[in-house]
């Protein structure tokens, strides 16, 4: 194991190696100014090494600004698994990992991302006591998915207040890309608060759970499809990269919250959506349910607690929109601002001696 330091601002950069599993791991602390880093695990087949750092880095910094505006007392990490998990995820290989992760002291908390999933968590939770995201049976919260659409409804909320002056959904049409996890459990708070749907998806099983469940929803062939219809709201429920140059000029929607991760294509975006006057709110704000619900179980999981954690995300997107609009810059940027402040403030603190 050695210990990488570079100039992007990390606290620490780890690379793990266990040549007779096949582990190759890089694990990022971008910050523990505000407690300790937590961050999934994203297992995935890089096709290089600098790849698979290029990745840990920029994740970790960005869990550093999720964590930090989502009001908890966590720093912001990540880490890689190199390689294919259908080929080579074996439970020696979690333990190892988890060995690996344990040896950081709590300086680090792992979690579930792309290609790491809950009985994962709970492999790796018998090498080390720092992880998180675990399965019901051992005390975790479960399903993160629940939280994560409940915050973006609550951030959604805050969006359409600041452009149509009431934080409700009565009367707007709202289009979601993407009826997955997130998606599914987004409708439904969709249509309560009395909004008309409009959604897509690649996928016809999640054509047929619309159909099944909630037959007032209108079905449209493709995200483009959804974006050029008449909604005020858009809400990328799929992937990243969902506003780019090709998509943002044909959006009608005034207001864009939704669950992906990194939704903004390349730095330059969020000018794009704010010279079209589309308000755009920034996704790791909006998204961070998940986020407050795995780090409520390291408390101890209260699913109410949580949910009421969460339920703030309204109030933290109605201060983004309010400082960007003071400090004339485009929420992504006031987010940014904000997320440095309380990192830095708080921070600060640890250095009065106890
Ligand atoms: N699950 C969480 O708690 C959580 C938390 C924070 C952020 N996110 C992010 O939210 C997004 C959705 O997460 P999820 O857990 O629901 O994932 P998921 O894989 O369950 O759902 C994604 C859905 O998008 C669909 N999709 C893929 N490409 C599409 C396309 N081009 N057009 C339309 N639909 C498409 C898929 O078929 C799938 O149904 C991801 O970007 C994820 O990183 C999820």
């Amino acid at each position: 194991m050695g210990v990488f330091s570079c100039d992007t601002g990390h606290e620490q950069v780890v690379f793990c190696q266990d040549k007779q599993t096949g582990l190759r791991a890089i694990i990022g602390i971008y910050s523990t100014a505000l407690g300790p880093a937590l961050g999934g695990t994203r297992f995935y087949p890089y096709a290089s090494e600098e790849e698979a750092l290029h990745d840990v880095l920029e994740l970790s910094r960005a869990m550093a600004y999720k964590n930090a505006l989502a009001g908890l007392d966590l720093g912001g990490g990540k880490a890689v698994i190199w390689g294919d998990p259908d080929k080579i995820k074996t439970e020696p290989l979690l333990r190892a990992y988890g060995r690996f992760v344990e040896s950081l002291g709590g300086r680090y908390y792992t979690a579930c991302d792309v290609g790491t999933y809950v009985a994962d968590m709970d492999i790796i939770a018998r090498e080390t006591r720092y992880v998180t995201g675990r399965s019901v049976e051992h005390g975790g919260a479960g399903d993160s998915s629940i939280l994560t659409a409940w915050g973006v409804f609550q951030g959604m909320r805050a969006a359409v207040e600041h452009v149509f002056g009431t934080p409700s959904l009565r009367g707007r049409r709202v289009g979601v890309a993407g009826l997955g996890k997130v998606g599914r459990y987004l409708v439904p708070h969709l249509l309560e608060d009395g909004a008309s749907v409009v959604a897509t998806d690649v996928n016809p099983k999640a054509l047929e759970w619309a159909r099944t469940n909630h037959p007032e929803v209108d079905l449209v062939a493709d995200t483009t499809a959804l974006i050029t219809s008449d909604i005020d709201v858009y809400a990328p429920c799929a992937l990243g990269g969902a506003l780019n140059d090709e998509t943002v000029p044909l959006l009608r929607a005034k207001v864009v919250a939704g669950a992906a991760n990194n939704q903004l294509a390349h730095a330059g975006i969020e000018k794009l959506l704010a010279d079209r006057g589309i308000l755009y709110a920034p996704d790791y704000v909006v998204n961070a349910g998940g986020v407050i619900q795995v780090a409520d179980e390291i408390e101890g999981f209260n699913f109410e607690r949580a949910k009421l954690r969460a339920t703030r995300i309204y109030d933290t997107t109605k201060q983004i929109l309010a400082l960007a609009d003071a400090e004339g810059v485009p929420p992504a940027v006031a987010a940014d601002r904000l997320a440095e402040r309380r990192m830095a403030e708080v921070g600060r603190l640890r250095t009065i001696r106890l």
